[in-house]
């Protein structure tokens, strides 16, 4: 394939040594699913063997129906049982280092440990009254106690919604109150850059809005002191002295594993529900061929497990396979960016897994700390979450891997539950900016405008064009718009969101969210949640928010706003708007700048013109068809 980098030697044996044998078996597994993933799956633990691998189609596919069978135990139990239980599962360190940077606190625990703790919390989560099926939010900084609350949660068959420890009260309400959840996990507070911060506040707060929760269990990590509600509140180390142990309890294929809150185009984060068995299979089959994760290795993954990227390869992909997971406390600048090289170099992991965002913040620091340090461990790289621009790559695989480890860059997003485009690290070749190839299952394709399917090299809407094992199940409460959102506009197929093209080869460049969705920080937010906590400031009418291009975040967040009559534009209303936003939706969405305008540009159904915003932001002016403008005088020349 042509400007493509070829794949490195492997450091052992891989069961797809090259791009011959990707495309036979990635051929196979769409032309013969029923062979292709029965023979996958017998690597698990089940109570009852699937009858099927796929039934149904469309939002409506249930994979592997009739099996029965529980996470946790695949991800611990299996391996304790195998004799693998004195093996590394979870390597943590604290934020706060001394003045040699050595973490003041690091906790190892072996598989065998790991399985007792969350068999330990599973069984106090029952006396709390948690049975399979309900909802648990768990609002926890990046302690070992997240994954194990997770963990423990799964292992009774609830359904575990992990929220953002630094969402404002507002937005940790919503996702209780949509979630139906009546049982809250939280700390007292966490370390974030230095610093700690409450927890227990925001969930009081949210709490108090709703009649729903019932139980806090709390976790001190902090020490801070904390208001207290009897009966309903209860501390984590009391609740496991008093408990016994649970065994997992089998659950059906499809029962609901989780939920994971993301944006869409409308004011209101959907809850995507993912099942049991399918996520399962291709969180634990991705860990094995993007990021060669096998029994006795280490990984790491940068992301919060709040996320998904941390749900399916900080939590679940890496102990699914078998291997320890890295897990720091806190965003890794603090007391700088040579942080990272020093967890590898004490951690010792094959696999850096990291995002944009990180890796350009990791430029800006300098190359010097990162030569100095250890990292002879790393035998792969791997990238998330955002587009990747081949500058970044290169510095990616020069610097850090010393021009010779493999760049994965694997493109999914919330919805796919697992990785679904990525080169194979050491079968298939790579290219700076692209992500290359579908993963086993994944039948990618390129749409027009129309939701025409296109051929060969082209470019269009991205849209997968039929069910994947790792496929949401749908959106919680609401199981007419995972229909609508997603399956309706390109007959047969799930609509991504994001535009791509196709080349000659097959593979496959992302070019961006075609909705009104903008990453942040590789953060995916919502414009018209924005814009909702724009308006909901006094002096404002309306408001519209896009994102513009920028070195450090990838995008930042530009919010117009057209004031009600009689309102000045100032200062003092820019900084409640920025002041709004931040209380409802949150820091993450922290708008960097704020324009007024006389009116905002709309076609003549009363649409809001983003892109000429956007446009006429960047550029100062506007092409194109200016046409269907309703009001041209909406924008200054
Ligand atoms: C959106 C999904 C992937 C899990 C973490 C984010 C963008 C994701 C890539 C990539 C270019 C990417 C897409 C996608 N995105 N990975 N490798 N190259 N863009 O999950 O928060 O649901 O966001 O992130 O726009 O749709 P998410």
């Amino acid at each position: 394939m042509n400007g493509a980098v070829a794949p490195p030697p492997p450091p052992r044996p891989v069961e797809v040594p090259d791009l011959a044998a990707y495309r036979l078996l990635h051929a196979r597994s769409l032309a013969d699913p029923e062979g292709f993933w029965r023979e996958r799956i017998a690597r698990f633990r089940w109570n009852r063997p699937p009858d099927r691998v796929l039934e149904g189609d469309g939002p409506a596919a249930r994979w592997f129906p009739g099996g029965r069978l529980n996470v946790s135990e695949n991800a611990l139990d299996r391996w304790v049982d195998d004799g693998h239980g004195n093996a590394a599962a979870l390597l943590w360190e604290s934020e706060a280092v001394d003045a040699w940077r050595r973490p003041e606190e690091v906790r190892r625990f072996t598989f065998r440990e790991l399985r007792d703790a969350v068999a330990l919390l599973a069984g106090a989560l029952r006396a709390l009254g948690v049975e399979a099926g309900d909802r648990v939010t768990i609002c926890l900084p990046i302690v070992p106690e997240l994954p194990i609350a997770m963990l423990a949660c799964a292992r009774l068959g609830a359904v575990h919604n992990v929220v953002f420890a630094g969402f404002p009260a507002q937005a940790l309400l919503d996702r209780i109150e949509d979630s139906q959840s009546r049982v809250v996990i939280t700390a007292d507070g966490g370390f974030r850059n230095g610093k700690p911060f409450p927890l227990k506040s925001v969930v009081d707060t949210a709490a108090r809005r709703t009649p729903l929760v019932q139980r806090v269990l709390v976790l001190r990590r902090t020490g801070e002191p904390v208001a207290w509600t009897p009966g309903r509140d209860h501390w984590w180390h009391e609740a496991i002295d008093a408990a016994t142990p649970a065994a997992p309890v089998p659950v059906a294929s499809d029962a609901t594993h989780f939920l994971m809150y993301t944006s869409g185009s409308t004011g209101k984060p959907k809850g995507i529900a993912h099942g049991t068995a399918g996520y399962m299979v291709q969180a634990a089959l991705t860990a094995l061929h993007a990021f060669d994760l096998r029994p006795g290795d280490v990984g790491w993954c940068t992301a919060d497990p709040a996320w998904i990227t941390g749900h399916t390869y900080t939590v679940y992909g890496p102990l699914l396979s078998g291997a320890a997971t890295v897990i720091c406390e806190g965003p890794l600048g603090f007391p700088d960016w040579d942080r990272a090289w020093d967890v590898v170099e004490r951690h010792r992991p094959s696999v850096l897994h990291s995002t944009p965002t990180l890796i350009r913040a990791w430029i800006r620091q300098g190359d010097a700390g990162l030569r100095v340090r250890d990292l002879s461990s790393l035998r792969l790289l791997a990238s998330v979450g955002e587009p990747i621009n081949p500058t970044v790559w290169r510095w990616f695989r020069e610097v850090v891997g010393g021009g010779r480890l493999p760049v994965v860059d694997t493109w999914w997003q919330t919805e796919a539950g697992a990785a679904m485009i990525f080169p194979f690290p050491y079968a298939t070749p790579a290219r700076p900016g692209s992500a290359t190839l579908p993963f086993f299952g994944v039948e990618a394709g390129i749409a027009d405008a129309e939701g025409r399917l296109l051929e060969g090299e082209a470019a269009g809407q991205l849209v997968i064009r039929r069910p994947w094992p790792g496929m949401l199940q749908g959106i919680w409460g609401d199981p007419r718009r995972c229909h609508d959102t997603y399956w309706s506009s390109v007959p047969g197929a799930f609509v991504t969101g994001d535009a791509a093209r196709r080349d000659g080869d097959g593979c496959i460049w992302l070019l961006g969210r075609t909705d009104d969705v903008i990453k942040v920080n590789g953060h995916r937010i919502g414009t018209a949640e924005i814009e909702g906590a724009a308006v909901a400031h006094p002096a404002v009418s309306e408001s519209a928010v896009v994102g513009l291009p920028d070195e450090r975040s990838g995008e930042a967040i530009l919010v117009f706003a057209v004031l009600h009559p009689g309102q000045e534009a100032s200062a003092e209303v820019e900084r409640g708007i920025v002041r709004s936003v931040e209380e409802k939706v949150g820091r993450l969405a922290r708008p960097r700048e704020v324009r007024f305008l006389p009116a905002l540009p709309k076609n003549r159904s009363g649409k809001i013109l983003r892109r000429l915003l956007r446009e006429w932001a960047i550029t100062g002016r506007v092409s194109g068809d200016v046409t269907t403008l309703d009001d041209s005088s909406a924008l200054p020349a």
